[in-house]
This record gives structure tokens, C-alpha cells and sequence, in this order.
């Protein structure tokens, strides 16, 4: 799992795991805790409240992934997949978003750590982010997980990671990253907790 190296990670873990299609409302969720600036951003303009119901459903469909990033049991950030249609070799796109009382304190690295990881686990040679010019922290992101930037239209960046075959360190982030939060769900649910039935 990718730290960050604010105060954040010394008080505090961000766990990372993916959300299943039953988390759907959890995941819609998400998108009500952004402000207007952080929604623009996400979506590249302005976007409705049923626009994003309609999206919510979408998003876990056709081999799409979701992962969230959680600090004490609270959804505070997510990262998405979509895997493109008909694209050999394999690619996708990503999109990322953290409520805006957590921005700027590393959560977004770790989820683009984990999908990075998730992507070259199962054999994704590339993934695509798109953002505005102007989101010079998105783009700091990018360049920071080695992305080639290319800007369309002047309001536009688009970047593109070229991913490795999977290695033992892309399992590792995975599967250790996943069993760390199971482990933590476990202990939120109490069923671990000392003194629990
Ligand atoms: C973009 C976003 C997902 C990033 O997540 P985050 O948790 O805020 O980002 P992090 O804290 O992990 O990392 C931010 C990095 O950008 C750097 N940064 C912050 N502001 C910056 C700026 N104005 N210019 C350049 N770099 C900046 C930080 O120093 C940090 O770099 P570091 O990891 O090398 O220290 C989040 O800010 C967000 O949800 N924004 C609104 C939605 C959005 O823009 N989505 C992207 C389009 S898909």
C-alpha cells in the first residue's frame, strides 16, 4: 500500500479496496461529498444530480472497476477503471476524486498506486487520464506515476501510462494492499474485536 508523506499517514491509514456493484449507493455517495469545483473537475464541466445517478449504475459494468480509499471506515476518495472496448493491446482510462477536506493529503497517489497495480496485474499495457490544463495537481499526479502528457484543445491534457507485464511488486500492492483492508473491515465490524461473540 503507497503512503504519503504528510501528516496524514503518521496519525492515520488509508486503506484501499475495491467496491463490488452492491456498494453502488456508496459509491454514488461519493460524488454528493464533492464540492461544484472538485465535480467540474472530475467530469470536465459541470454535471447533474441525475446525471450522476444514470453514471453510478454504469460504472461497475462491462469489466469496470472501481477501488475506494477509506480512513476509519470512511469513503473519502475513489479511483476508477474503465477498460476501453476493442483496444489491442489492452487499455483503459482512469478518473479519480477525493472530497475536498482530504485533498492534497496523499490519497490520490495511493489510489493511483493501487490501479496502477490492479491494471498491470491483468495484463493492461496503458491507462489514459484526462483532466484540465489547468489541474496542475492531477497532472503532478500523472507525471508522478511516469504519464506522457499531450494537451488537447489548450483546456485539455491528456496522459497516458505505459505499464510493465505484472511483477511480483504490482501482486504485492494488490493482494497484500487488499488483505491488509479485509483485515481492517473485519476489525470495523468488531468481529475481531477482543471480547466480540
Ligand atoms: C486530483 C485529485 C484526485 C488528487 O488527489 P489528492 O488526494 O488531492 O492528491 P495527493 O494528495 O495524493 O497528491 C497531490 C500531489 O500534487 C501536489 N500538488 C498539490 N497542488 C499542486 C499544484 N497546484 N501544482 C502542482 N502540484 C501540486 C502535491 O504536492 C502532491 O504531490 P506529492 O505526492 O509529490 O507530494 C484530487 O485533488 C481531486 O479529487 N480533485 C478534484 C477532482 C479531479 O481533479 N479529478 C481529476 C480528474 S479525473
Amino acid at each position: 500500500m503507497t503512503m504519503h508523506s504528510t501528516a496524514l499517514e503518521t496519525a492515520t491509514a488509508i486503506t484501499i479496496r475495491r467496491l463490488w456493484s452492491s456498494e453502488q449507493d456508496l459509491f454514488r455517495s461519493h460524488f454528493d461529498r464533492l464540492d461544484p469545483a472538485s465535480r467540474a473537475l472530475r467530469f470536465g464541466a459541470p454535471v447533474h444530480d441525475s446525471f450522476l445517478d444514470i453514471y453510478a449504475r454504469s460504472a461497475f459494468s462491462n469489466g469496470n472497476m472501481v477501488f475506494g480509499a477509506f480512513v476509519d471506515g470512511e469513503l473519502l476518495g475513489v479511483g476508477e477503471i474503465k477498460l476501453l472496448a476493442n483496444s489491442l493491446p489492452v487499455r483503459a482510462e482512469a478518473a479519480f476524486s477525493v472530497v475536498p477536506e482530504w485533498q492534497d493529503k496523499g490519497i490520490g497517489d495511493a489510489l493511483f498506486a493501487r490501479i496502477v497495480a490492479a491494471l498491470q496485474n491483468r495484463g493492461v499495457r496503458s491507462v489514459i487520464l484526462w483532466c484540465r490544463s489547468s489541474n496542475h495537481r492531477m497532472r503532478h499526479l500523472a507525471n508522478k506515476h511516469n504519464a506522457e502528457m499531450n494537451f488537447v484543445d489548450g483546456d485539455e491534457a491528456c496522459g497516458e501510462v505505459r505499464l510493465p507485464w505484472p511483477m511480483p511488486s504490482s501482486i504485492i500492492e494488490e493482494v497484500y494492499g487488499e488483505a491488509i483492508c479485509y483485515t481492517n473491515s473485519l476489525w470495523q465490524n468488531k468481529w475481531l474485536k477482543p471480547g466480540s461473540a
